[in-house]
């Protein structure tokens, strides 16, 4: 009886295996029809128990042979691919690759002919909607639903941003950020955790814009307002619960949420902490701020003119070289529904089957060493600095270039294309409001103020009392923090402290 079960059982898995090994030999025959180079991967990027296991199973697999674990296992990484950013791709030679998988084809590209091709091909090449279901919290959502119900979602969504927004943000986000200031210098100037704030500032300005809510600093240090009547939670409480429970919120399952007590708790890309790492920038976004001030009467100001003078100089390419180097969306993906054929930077086509899923690899195109000149860094001292992607921040490669348009695109055939709004009928329609509340906020800050890094007596102590070295060896922690302190779920964030010294500006 005993030897009746094994053998059956032995006999299901061998079948499984079997069936398995022949769908996997099926995908690799499928992908070689694209042109592109093909890779096997024994995981799907959306295999539930590889999602579940890889962090503890990653260790052991790392310590295969290079050509074992060269592509698939990088990119098998979901939450790690910002930081493996270029890499992957210098490895296997291209950038674009298919992993073959026992589940389907997976196709992988940085190149940005493929990304603007694969972005812009709607219908064919669709939002993958079943990797995003998660965002369906309270019900389908403009990120989770594709053909006529997305077409109404975005309909309704579009409608809320026009030129009055944006007004409504630069208002409100330059009143909220000289409050969030004077808070700061009230309680003794040093920020030990500045993502706290930003993020918190990004919820303000969407309260009050979207909601007609405006929310207080003082929020975060007294009580909740008691809930209405008829309500569990008050207004400010709901927001918060949400905000701080993001991520749980997003991967609890759906029947659970309304049993499980998910205790209240109160908590901008990393251009403050990138700021303080290179004051010399801060210095010249300063000069073209004292500059303007001077130049155009009070009278002659909106929010119109200011944005696009701002936009043009150092703020302006401060902002594009941190949306570069730090992406909030490290990739989009994309199945293709109807077969398409693509043509790569090297002007070779390829054509992609149907079902294929296409990853668009946001983290890669934008680190890519061979369109975006790196600096002059030793291997050696790159390696002491964890290859830290802030060691190559350059905003001056946006003034050169001179011909960048608004969005933070380069005009093809000058600078590099760069888009981290994504491109065609899915790209992001928040952009403006993004781009305008990051730039009022970042003008209004250093109009007045400066932020610095600081530099602790222990470290100083260690230098011989040389405070020059000690703040360069401050800088050198710092830029290892925004490479080893990122954590990306499901946007790109420092989690780290690095702590920040806000001062009043003194030149
Ligand atoms: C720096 C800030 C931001 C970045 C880098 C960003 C980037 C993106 C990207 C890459 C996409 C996907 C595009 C695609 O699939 O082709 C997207 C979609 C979207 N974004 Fe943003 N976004 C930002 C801020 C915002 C803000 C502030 C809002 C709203 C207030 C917003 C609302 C949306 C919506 C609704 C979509 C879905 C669009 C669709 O599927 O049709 N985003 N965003």
């Amino acid at each position: 009886m005993v030897n009746l079960i094994v053998s059956s059982l032995l006999g299901l898995v061998t079948i499984g295996l079997s069936s398995k090994m022949l769908s996997w030999r099926k995908a690799y025959i499928v992908a070689k029809s694209t042109k592109f180079p093909v890779f096997s991967s024994p995981v799907h990027l959306t295999d539930i128990w590889w999602l579940t296991l890889y962090t503890l199973l990653v260790p052991f697999l790392n310590l295969l042979p290079k050509h074992w674990k060269t592509p698939w296992l990088p990119m098998a990484q979901v939450w790690n691919i910002w930081k493996f950013g270029h890499k992957p791709f210098q490895e296997a030679g291209t950038d674009t690759f298919v992993l073959a998988t026992p589940q389907g084809n997976l196709l992988w590209t940085c190149d940005p002919s493929v990304c603007s091709q694969l972005g812009t091909q709607h219908p064919k090449s669709q939002i993958a909607v079943n990797m995003l279901k998660f965002f369906e919290v309270y019900g389908p959502t403009v990120g989770s639903v594709e053909g006529d119900e997305w077409k109404s979602h975005r309909r309704v969504i579009v409608s809320g941003f026009n030129p009055s927004t944006n007004a409504a943000v630069w208002k409100e986000t330059t009143q909220q950020t000289s409050a969030l200031v004077d808070r700061w210098l009230e309680q003794g100037s040093i920020v030990p955790v500045m993502k706290h704030w930003t993020s918190r500032l990004a919820l303000h300005v969407i309260s009050a814009v979207f909601f007609r809510k405006s929310l207080d600093w003082d929020e975060y240090t007294r009580d909740f307002e008691p809930a209405p009547p008829g309500h569990q939670l008050s207004y400010e409480q709901a927001l918060f619960t949400v905000l701080a429970r993001l991520g749980i919120l997003y991967v609890t399952p759906r029947a659970l949420l309304g049993i499980l007590p998910m205790k209240c708790f109160r908590e901008a890309p990393k251009t403050k902490s990138i700021l303080a790492v290179y004051p010399e920038y801060q210095r010249k976004i300063q000069g073209d701020l004292d500059r303007q001030q001077n130049e155009s009467p009070q009278e002659e100001r909106s929010v119109e003119r200011e944005y696009q003078t701002f936009q043009n100089g150092w703020l302006g390419a401060v902002l594009k070289e941190v949306l570069r180097l730090y992406c909030v969306v490290q990739f989009i993906p994309r199945v293709i529904v109807a077969p398409i054929n693509v043509v790569d930077s090297k002007g070779e086509t390829h054509a992609i089957p149907e079902k294929t899923l296409c990853l668009l690899n946001f983290s890669g195109a934008f680190q890519n060493p061979g369109t975006w000149c790196r600096r002059a860094v030793s291997a050696e001292r790159r390696a002491e600095l964890h290859d830290s992607p802030a060691l190559d921040f350059d905003p001056s490669r946006w003034l050169e270039s001179g011909d960048v348009t608004a969005a933070g695109e380069s005009k093809e055939g000058n600078a590099p294309l760069l888009f981290p709004f994504g491109q065609g009928p899915h790209s992001c329609p928040g952009r403006l409001f993004a781009q305008v509340e990051l730039t009022a906020a970042l003008a209004i800050f250093l109009k007045n103020h400066s932020l610095e890094l600081v530099v602790d007596e222990q470290t100083t102590r260690s230098c011989g009392g040389d405070e020059k070295t000690a703040w360069k060896k401050t800088r050198d922690q710092a830029l290892i923090t925004l490479v080893d302190g990122v954590e990306s779920n499901v946007s790109l964030q420092l989690l780290k402290e690095l702590p920040i010294l806000v001062s009043k500006r003194s030149g």
